[in-house]
């Protein structure tokens, strides 16, 4: 039989980079003690507030369609919540609610990009975003984020990459895995070749709360003389601890969200109006929860760091923000892929090998800070004695 293009176009961007993870889980299945280091889940449950609203809302019959865009109370609970952020008015016509930022990221570049145009987005990067810029058609061009520079996006960098053919900057701060946060000036030098070159810019900001004390998030939306290229995509997943009822919006200039409802109406026709109205609690007040993860992350990752940062064969590199600690392990002699599989088999430790997110991380791996504190100890005493042992083995 015949298959739309599509299916090639995203046939080898799925399973394989999990295949360490999905091998833990089968260990764990067969009863080995393993510490799972892989994915980026809550450490929390839902805030129990939330899932009574969710409830509530149910029994108030809130269970019909809804409409392409979003119910009126999130929408008037989001655009609040950005109008403050950003200082200026910003009306629900320029939001659109969509199932957790994958299915937002989805329908923007749906929106925005087709066949042949080009987006560049940082390299290392996260693991759907070659799936989703394949999936229009577009072709991605991957921008390296240096170590030197924090993993932030430069401007030199994408200013070398810019064809007649690129549409798209697509940027992901607070940055999965390395925790990056653009800075204001880098922001503003993104933006002046965005401008000059009229290309849209995309801000993944889905770890906007979980921001550690000391760095300071800032968002390409709320520079005004940015605002009409800029979409922004974000959920409740992190911010709340509520991954599994994807729910999330993206928010940018009116006429791109008129161009992006009929698309999302195709899609979806409607999210579910009972956790429209969780969300809209939930994005209504400050979040307890990510304060909660914003202190642990922030200490679990100063673990790691104190911990294997400067041990021979391994160098960390902080995180600000987010649910991960990315390692060099280049000097074991070991790509990244077959340090996590090692260390899986040999130490019952799951880490995520780096080469899951881009040509950038080889010979890196990716530490989730979701597990607590003792496990996470337990698992550098681990990582140290593999460490060892493999330099050991390699001289
Ligand atoms: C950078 C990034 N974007 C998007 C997502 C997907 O989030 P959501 O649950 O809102 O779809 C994730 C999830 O891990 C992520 O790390």
């Amino acid at each position: 039989m015949k298959y739309a293009a599509i299916t090639d176009r995203l046939a080898d961007l799925g399973g394989a980079k999990w295949e360490v993870h999905a091998l833990a889980k089968q260990m764990q299945a067969a009863g080995e003690p393993v510490i799972m280091l892989t994915i980026g889940e809550p450490d929390v449950a839902t805030p129990p507030a939330l899932l009574t609203e969710a409830k509530r809302a149910m029994d108030a019959g809130r269970l019909g369609y809804s409409n392409g865009r979003g119910e009126p109370g999130l929408l008037s609970a989001l655009a609040a919540r950005y109008s403050a952020r950003t200082g200026r008015t910003i009306s629900p016509q320029q939001i659109a609610c969509l199932p957790g930022t994958q299915t937002a990221l989805y329908a923007v570049l749906l929106t925005l990009t087709g066949p042949g145009d080009e987006v560049l987005v940082g390299d290392p990067l996260y693991a759907t975003y070659e799936g989703l810029i394949a999936s229009t058609g577009a072709v991605a061009v991957p921008v390296p984020l240096r170590a030197e520079h924090g993993f932030r996006m430069q401007a030199a960098d994408v200013a070398a990459r810019i064809t007649p053919q690129s549409r798209m900057i697509f940027l992901n701060t607070p940055h999965n895995p390395t925790g990056a946060i653009l800075r204001r000036d880098e922001i503003a030098a993104l933006g002046a070749l965005a401008q000059a070159h009229d290309l849209w810019m995309l801000s993944d900001e889905v770890y906007e709360e979980l921001v550690f004390d000391g760095a300071e998030f800032v968002s390409p939306f709320d520079m005004a003389d940015l605002a009409e290229r800029v979409v922004v995509t974000a959920s409740i997943s992190k911010s709340h601890a509520a991954p599994g009822f994807r729910s999330g919006w993206c928010v940018g200039p009116a006429e791109f969200s008129a161009r992006l409802l009929p698309v999302a109406e195709t899609m979806l026709f409607g999210n579910q109006p009972f956790i429209a109205d969780m969300t809209a609690m939930a994005v209504s007040q400050p979040s307890d929860v990510a304060a909660g993860m914003r202190t642990r992350f922030a200490r679990r990752a100063g673990v790691i760091y104190d911990r294997l940062n400067g041990v021979q064969g391994l160098a960390v590199h902080r995180p600000e923000a987010g649910m991960f600690s990315v390692v060099d392990v280049r000097a074991t002699g070991l790509s990244g892929e077959a340090f996590a599989r090692k260390l899986l088999v040999e130490e019952n430790v799951a880490v995520m090998p780096g080469e899951s997110f881009g040509s950038a991380l080889r010979g890196w791996v990716r530490i989730s800070l979701t597990q607590d504190d003792a496990l996470v100890a337990a698992a550098c005493d681990r990582i140290l004695a593999f460490t060892a042992r493999q330099l050991g083995a390699a001289v």
